[in-house]
């Protein structure tokens, strides 16, 4: 039977060869094995993306020529089926060892199904409805154990536990947290943290998704709705670049919880960097309850639209009529939020063809020079294949876990992996895995590319490794030295088809901003002569930029005893969360001030391009509760009325727009919606200037660098992102003040 290279699943043949015959098969086990097949084997303690653990014995299975059931979670499918080509995962056999384990899981555990949170998605329930006794026969009492304190996402019902041990092993593995452990042996058995320990990790909540009972749960929002009443909804990560996959569940047009998603893009398997399933961070998983608290917070109705639009469209055509005489040389900023969707910006682009005196500003500035195929996002680094080759790279100012929690779950794999070796420049930081600390600032850098450190013996050793650097370190007056810096390491330790460069992006649509090329960065300069600032977009980043160059305008005037010649005529804030009456300063310099409220970001329909190069769209799928519009529907009533204008688009690689003609553009945004859908077809990559990588010769003695120490940005993972909701939050509030708190003298970032 064997030689014939055949093996049956529950009767069902497969032949050997066909499957496993090529070395491609990743290493499976049986138990993932048959589940890819179709056949489903009842598991507690097994989880794809953890470790194996063979403690629950729920998986059990019948093999020809094994005396007895075997488990299949931990054994191996490619040699397990040479010897043993017959396996049964429903004989009676298997069928009575499982009603014996929950026998024995059931011993303990509190029937209180109707009063859980876990009821209509616990494994246990469902298990217990194929395999439970109808009959009891332990009359004994079953045992109690004390709640524990893990932290303000997850409530413990420890009673409930059946100690398959998935949660300690996600802590340590996942996480880097190692406080969580199994106390005590036998019966005495029972989960805890060392020594009352909180539970400090940004990724705490996925203790709830991964604990098969109820005895993990979500604490922010108890008894609220039951699983079958809810309704699924596919979207994106709002709170950073890489717009990770969510499946949002709804309950009456109101968002009760989030759990990750499945990805959209189609990834190459790869057992070892990436698994289908994803962990979220806590402040995606309750970025809805910020959003809701800005509901509450502002009244966000208008009571008449017309009337307000009309009051900025008539400031509007007073410029461009004074513009047309040359009555007036002062511009109009619109200061465009990093998470600004695709079609907006298509839209003030259009706009910025109509009006001269438009000027489109965002916040942040980025490496200008660049080539735009690949030097604005994450290459290597986020490249499973790449990943995999690379033995070692360079943080430089960079707190991965904080602002890329997703990279560095990544990363804390191929940590693990082996082979691998992590170099930091900047704060020392809390990484989750280990890492070695080159220096505070760019001096060691520029003495790794001069061969003058010490450390350049280790990186000789290494011929592929990769940097990445945020879109922060720009904003640094040596950005460009820092650039050609890493250039040069780049030509000096790897191979030329090897670029070390990766540049992690913050905000969602940070590299849709960046590829458009047609949005430059604020300075104090643009502000000197405007004749008002448009703020599109929820940013916190734009508010203070503004208020800093305004603070710098008003200061040098007055310092150079000059009048002031700043004298913006009106400012209109378009955004979900009004905010200018916290900026006092700006108060002061705008005559008028105009509020024209949006929708927030599930309320939106829109395309944004990741961090990693992805095309990603998410759907509009709440009403919003008062009368607020998207977007580009309040800009699109600029074109309409002032100048009767709409939208065309004439031909692939232009969008034009011409007079009544206002029925196309709902094909607009269907044809940007095509046509960005890769990278090499994206309309707007036509418009934007593409430079080659060309490294120039370096003169160490004239590079000058900013030698202070590199600070992490972002110090509060909670409330500290320029994502505008977490701050409105009561919950990351909370969190982050019990991160403070546990936070002393001598912990890292
Ligand atoms: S708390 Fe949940 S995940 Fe942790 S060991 Fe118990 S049952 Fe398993
Ligand atoms: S799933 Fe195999 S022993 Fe628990």
């Amino acid at each position: 039977m064997v030689d014939k290279g055949l093996f049956w699943i529950n009767g069902v043949v497969f032949q050997y060869k066909e499957i496993f015959g090529k070395n491609t098969y990743p290493v499976m086990s049986i138990l993932e094995y048959c589940e890819n097949k179709g056949f489903s084997i009842p598991h507690y303690c097994y989880h794809k993306n953890l470790s194996i653990a063979g403690n629950c014995r729920m998986c059990l299975i019948e093999m020809s020529k094994s005396p007895k059931p075997v488990v299949s979670c931990s054994l191996n499918a490619q040699s397990s089926f040479v010897g043993n080509n017959k396996i049964y995962t429903n004989s009676p056999l298997v069928k009575k060892s499982r009603e014996n384990i929950m026998e024995f899981l059931l011993l303990n555990h509190p029937l209180d199904c109707p009063i859980c949170d876990q009821g209509g998605e616990c494994d246990l329930q469902d298990q217990s409805l194929f395999f439970g006794l109808t009959r009891k026969r332990f009359y004994h009492q079953k045992r109690f154990v004390h709640n524990k304190y893990l932290g303000l996402i997850v409530k413990t019902v420890m009673t409930r536990c059946i100690h398959c041990t998935r949660c300690v092993r996600f802590a340590t593995e996942i996480a880097g947290i190692e406080e969580l452990g199994i106390f005590g042996r036998g019966s005495k058995s029972e989960i805890g943290t060392y020594v009352t320990q909180l539970f400090n990790s940004e990724l705490s909540g996925n203790l709830i998704d991964i604990c098969p009972v109820g005895a993990l749960t979500s604490k922010p929002y108890p008894f609220m709705y039951r699983d079958w009443e809810l309704k699924k909804i596919k979207s994106i990560d709002p709170s950073d670049g890489f717009g990770t996959d969510i499946i949002v569940y709804l309950k009456d047009n109101a968002i009760v919880k989030i759990l990750p998603g499945y990805p959209t893009q189609d990834y190459s398997y790869d057992k070892h960097f990436f698994s289908p399933v994803q962990w979220i961070t806590d402040k995606t998983r309750f970025v809805f309850d910020g959003m809701c608290s800005i509901t509450d917070l502002t009244q966000k109705s208008i009571s008449n639209w017309r009337s307000l639009l009309k009051q900025i469209l008539i400031n509007i055509y007073i410029l461009d009529h004074l513009a047309n005489h040359n009555l007036v040389l002062n511009s109009f900023i619109f200061l465009i939020d990093e998470n600004t969707n695709l079609e907006t910006l298509s839209i003030l682009l259009l706009l910025k063809r109509r009006y001269n005196f438009f000027k489109l500003k965002r916040s942040i500035k980025t490496f200008s020079d660049s080539n735009l195929d690949f030097f604005l996002k994450t290459n290597q680094i986020d490249d499973t294949k790449d990943l995999s080759q690379a033995n070692a790279c360079l943080f430089i100012g960079t707190s991965v876990r904080y602002e890329s929690p997703y990279l560095n779950i990544k990363l804390k794999k191929r940590n693990t992996a082996g082979n691998f070796r992590i170099f930091t420049i900047g704060s020392r930081l809390s990484l989750t895995f280990p890492s070695i600390n080159l220096g505070a600032n760019l001096e060691k850098l520029k003495n790794l590319c001069e061969g003058n450190a010490s450390s350049g013996i280790v990186f000789k050793t290494i011929r592929k490794f990769f940097s990445l650097v945020n879109t922060e370190s720009c904003q640094r007056w040596d950005s460009s030295s820092l650039l050609n810096l890493l250039k040069h390491f780049n030509k000096k330790h790897t191979s030329s088809k090897w670029h070390v460069f990766n540049l992690l992006n913050t905000s969602l649509n940070s590299l849709g901003l960046s590829y458009f090329n047609k949005f430059q960065n604020l300075s104090a300069h643009d502000l000197i002569r405007t004749s008002g600032v448009f703020l599109v977009g929820n940013s916190t980043r734009s508010y203070s930029v503004l208020e800093a160059y305004t603070e710098h305008t008003l200061l040098s005037s007055l310092l150079e005893k000059k009048e002031l010649f700043f004298s913006p005529t009106f400012f209109v804030e378009q955004t979900s969360i009004p905010q200018l009456a916290q900026a006092q300063i700006t108060k002061l310099l705008f005559h008028n001030y105009y509020s024209l409220v949006s929708n927030n970001f599930f309320e939106t329909s829109g395309s944004f391009m990741t961090s990693q190069g992805f095309h990603k769209h998410v759907v509009k799928f709440i009403e919003p509760e008062t009368n607020s519009k998207e977007d580009w529907q309040i800009l699109r009533k600029f074109f309409c009325t002032l100048s009767n204008l709409s939208f065309i688009c004439d031909s692939k690689s232009s969008i034009g727009f011409r007079l009544n003609n206002m029925h196309q553009f709902r094909s607009y945004i269907n044809f940007i919606y095509k046509t960005s859908q890769t990278l090499t077809n994206l309309t707007f990559f036509f418009h934007a200037k593409s430079q080659t990588f060309v490294v120039k010769p370096l003169f160490f003695s004239k590079t000058q660098l900013c030698l202070t120490q590199f600070k992490t940005w972002i110090k509060d993972f909670y409330i500290g992102g320029f994502d505008c909701y977490s701050r409105y939050s009561k919950l990351m509030v909370h969190s982050s003040i019990n991160l403070r708190n546990n936070l002393n003298t001598f912990s890292l970032v």
